[in-house]
């Protein structure tokens, strides 16, 4: 198993370029199941969460040309269209469930292995089933999997009791080829979910709304083969900006969409960071003036993103003054806060609030990656820790970051991947 040996870096300084988003590409590339012809995507991240999204693409009878020296993907549909995503997949990568609604629009039956959950949450997927029954969808559950069949799927409307990034591109996908008119109501507002509407669009569906609480979707007949560039990834973007401010450095951020980082620009510029929307990008500086505290409360898009979290609190111990953080998406993604103090953090969970202290000095430790975006955390922490930390299982950095090590190499970070 591979891991990262991390040591006190001074400030990071220089250019980093953002790969395309993985939370984009990945429901981008089940959408490319709702037709029969060619689809060309660009900018695709070169991750294993994107090579997991091929294999069951491939099992499901696409024939998928990986091309990630150029960062790009051609997907042909295959003769058969299987309609099943299999356990052993599944497990790999819980975005496998976003094949469900294309498969079920496309074929009138889907049956994936239910992804069960993971460390941060028990993430069910009960208002994807709703929405697939608002369609007609009769739904079927046992032996670990989950099936939805229709004879033919009708417009519908359905209200989200929370506004599910997945649910929302499930049902969005579904209903692209139902009879009707479809309304999506209280949905996801993220920028990623109006990447994957002008994807839809491009292939020739009719969805309007998108990066709104209530999307319309009126079905059409068929959809045809597009080609699409992925928009840049925003979280690997503030994780980057993170490491800026943790560092005390000065990065400019290439590839970037300023707007859908503003919720993280603004938590920063309360501590005191510098940050300047420039000609190649963003500019994040830290090193003008000591950096405070800031109390963050994740919430859905437009709020403070909860995949900014683990990395935004790794920040906070380092800063003048305590910090509360709330985290109101996933109801256990505290799972780095025991690592954060096995390296000196002090922060206490109260429910679903920690209290962090500031100003501690960091010592480096055996820590492990838990989740992909607290493994980002522990790296951040890693950074500025006295001493070695050494993160294990980091497959899971892996899955959502590209070049992770080798991008803080290029900015000054002292970290190296060894196999352990
Ligand atoms: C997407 O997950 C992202 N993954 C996550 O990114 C991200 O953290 C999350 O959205 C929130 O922004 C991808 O896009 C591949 P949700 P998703 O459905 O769609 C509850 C990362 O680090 N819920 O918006 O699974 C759920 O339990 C990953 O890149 C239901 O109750 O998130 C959670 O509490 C981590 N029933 C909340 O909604 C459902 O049917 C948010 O989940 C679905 C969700």
């Amino acid at each position: 198993m591979a891991k990262y040996i991390v040591q006190k870096s001074g400030p990071l300084v220089g250019t980093v370029e953002i790969s395309g988003a993985k939370n984009a590409v990945l429901p981008i590339m089940a959408a490319s199941l709702l037709t029969d012809e060619e689809c060309e995507i660009l900018e695709v991240p070169a991750l294993r969460d994107v090579d997991a999204m091929c294999k069951l693409l491939h099992s499901i009878g696409s024939k998928v040309n990986e091309d990630f020296d150029n960062n790009r993907i051609h997907i042909k549909k295959g003769n058969i269209l299987f309609n099943e995503a299999p356990y052993e997949l599944v497990k790999r990568m819980r975005a496998s469930i976003l094949t469900m609604g294309p498969l079920l629009a496309r074929t009138g039956r889907a049956r994936i292995a239910l992804p069960g959950g993971c460390a941060i949450g028990a993430r069910p997927i009960d208002l994807h089933l709703k929405g697939f029954q608002a369609l007609g969808a009769d739904i079927e559950q046992g032996h670990g999997y989950v099936e939805a069949k229709a004879k033919k799927l009708t417009g519908g409307s359905v209200y989200l009791d929370f506004p599910s990034v997945g649910a929302t591109e499930n049902i969005m996908m579904a209903a692209a080829l139902a009879e009707g008119h479809t309304i999506i109501e209280n949905a996801a507002e993220e920028p990623e979910i109006v990447d994957l509407a002008n994807f839809m669009n491009k292939m020739g569906a009719k969805v309007k709304g998108a990066g709104t609480d209530t999307i319309r979707i009126e079905g059409v007949k068929e959809l045809r083969g597009t080609k699409h560039s992925v928009i840049p990834d925003r979280i690997e973007t503030g994780t980057f900006m993170v490491a800026a401010a943790i560092t005390r450095g000065d990065i400019i951020l290439k590839n970037v969409v300023p707007d859908h980082v503003r919720p993280v620009v603004a938590k920063l510029i309360e501590c005191g960071v510098s940050v300047e929307e420039i000609e190649e990008g963003i500019r994040v500086r830290a090193d003008l003036k000591p950096l405070v505290s800031t109390d963050i409360k994740t919430m859905p898009y437009p709020g403070f993103p909860t995949d900014m979290q683990p990395q935004f609190m790794a920040l906070l111990t380092t800063v003048k003054g305590p910090s509360l953080v709330v985290e109101t998406v996933f109801e256990n993604r505290y799972m780095h806060v025991g690592e954060l103090n096995r390296m000196g953090a002090d922060i206490k969970i109260e429910g679903r609030t920690a209290i962090i202290q500031g100003e501690r000095k960091l010592q480096g430790a055996q820590v492990i990656c838990t989740d992909l975006r607290a493994g980002a955390a522990m790296v951040l922490a890693g950074l500025m820790a006295e001493g070695i930390t050494e993160i294990s299982e980091i497959y899971h950095l892996e899955r959502g970051y590209a070049s992770f090590a080798e991008k803080f190499h290029l900015l000054g970070a002292n970290i190296k991947k060894v196999q352990d």
